[in-house]
């Protein structure tokens, strides 16, 4: 869903100062207008609470024009286009099936459908319509494109976008295969795809392979699961501040991992460099299906207000965490409320602080890691927004290191 962003008053955010906290809370940047990618169809005038602001007229034109499409295509085109050779099915979620797929020059690519529009329903659920997820689409685009080299706002910790399809057709059967291995060795909660019709329209996200979920990886050491938790933070800080993103879903499935040589990953947070140790680790966020962001002025959301279910279920912390947001945003899912990304970083912290299978549990810095884990926790949810976790942890360090550079 798209709509209006309201006036910043309405917003819910920096309500309370943080226990025990030296800083001041800058004033918002006022220099936003970074973005190069902008609607592309033709446009309309929109009036929200007096406010006047430009939405594409029609989301299929919209999504048509960011595929570099005049139609949808076919299955075959699509996989032509990207160049890849689908392998396996890697992941599955309530509106998507997950496969991993290869190019000729051996890089590794995943590919997410989604089906749209159609009457049938998939997984028990109605599917999206072009509109909700065109917000989807914005959403992954512009998170990608943080990556790209900017002094205000740079992170590369949001998995890179490589290419938008719109597709026309039955389930290829290749596809079909594959989703029934996957169901023979891991069971899948969703139904087969075999039995779509010719007529079915889907979205297909290419998007680099981030590694396996944080859900079950095994950690060296509680230093290595705080170094993941540091990328989390700093990624999702330099996305609240530049698009007033919220996540909305960040459990454990929507978090990569996987191997890297870098020693150091850079985020660049309103003109400031931070640079973290990887300790060998690199994390990336996926899953915007709930997300929040302000693009071009319009606030694109998910509208939760009328969804029983997701607040119901018990069981995992990460159940609380969808009440948790809903009581911050008083059920109103336009406003923005960093504070529901706190509840996210203390869900993940309570993740991490229990893993038990950890390969090196007796040197000091697994213990030291743990503590400071235990510490953060809790503390964590007296911080109103992942800048002020930021400033208070991240950013002081740097200025001490500025200072002892200068000595
Ligand atoms: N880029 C990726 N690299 C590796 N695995 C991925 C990637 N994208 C998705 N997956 C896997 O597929 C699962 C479902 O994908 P996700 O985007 O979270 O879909 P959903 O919105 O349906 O939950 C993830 O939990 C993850 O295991
Ligand atoms: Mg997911």
């Amino acid at each position: 869903m798209y709509q209006a962003a309201r006036p910043s008053n309405e917003t819910l955010h920096e309500t309370q100062r943080p226990f025990n906290s030296t800083f001041s809370v800058s004033a918002p940047s006022e220099a936003h207008d970074v973005s190069v990618h902008q609607f592309i169809a033709p446009l309309t005038w929109k009036t929200v609470a007096d406010q006047r602001y430009l939405c594409p007229k029609r989301s299929k034109d919209e999504i048509m024009a960011r595929c570099g499409q005049q139609q949808p295509i076919s299955f075959e085109q699509a996989l032509a286009n990207m160049e890849a050779t689908v392998e396996r099915k890697i992941g599955e979620g309530v509106y998507g099936e997950v496969f991993l797929c290869t190019k000729p020059n051996g890089m590794r690519s995943v590919v997410k459908l989604i089906p749209i529009e159609g009457s049938r329903l998939i997984n028990g659920e109605k599917q999206k319509t072009y509109e909700e997820i065109l917000s989807e689409i914005i959403i992954s685009s512009e998170l990608s494109n943080l990556r790209q080299q900017n002094v205000q706002f740079c992170t590369d910790g949001f998995v890179e976008l490589r290419c938008v399809s719109c597709v026309i057709g039955k389930y290829p059967q290749r596809l079909v295969e594959l989703w029934e291995d996957y169901n023979n060795q891991h069971g899948s909660e969703n139904d087969s795809p075999k039995d779509f019709s010719d007529d079915q329209l889907y979205i297909a996200f290419e998007t680099a392979f981030g590694g396996s979920d944080l859900d079950g990886f095994r950690f060296y050491n509680a230093q290595h699961a705080f170094s993941i938790f540091a990328q989390i933070v700093l990624a999702l800080a330099v996305a609240e501040k530049r698009y007033d993103f919220e996540h909305r879903d960040l459990h454990t499935g929507n978090i990569l991992i996987e191997g890297t040589k870098e020693p150091e990953r850079v985020y660049h947070l309103l003109g400031e460099e931070i640079v973290i140790k990887t300790h060998g680790l690199r994390a990336t966020i996926i899953d915007y299906t709930l997300s929040r962001i302000v693009y071009n002025g319009l606030c694109l959301y998910n509208d939760l207000s009328t969804d029983e279910e997701l607040f119901t279920a018990e069981g995992d912390y990460q159940f609380e965490i969808y009440r948790n947001m809903k009581a911050v945003l008083q059920n109103r899912w336009d406003l923005h409320s960093p504070r529901t990304n706190v509840h996210w970083l203390h869900y993940l912290l309570d993740k991490l602080k229990s893993v038990r299978n950890f390969r090196e549990k007796t040197s000091k810095t697994h213990k030291a890691g743990m503590r400071m884990m235990k510490q953060l926790s809790d503390v964590l949810l007296q911080f109103n927004s992942v800048h002020e976790i930021v400033q208070h942890y991240f950013a002081l360090e740097v200025e001490e290191s500025d200072k002892e550079n200068q000595m």
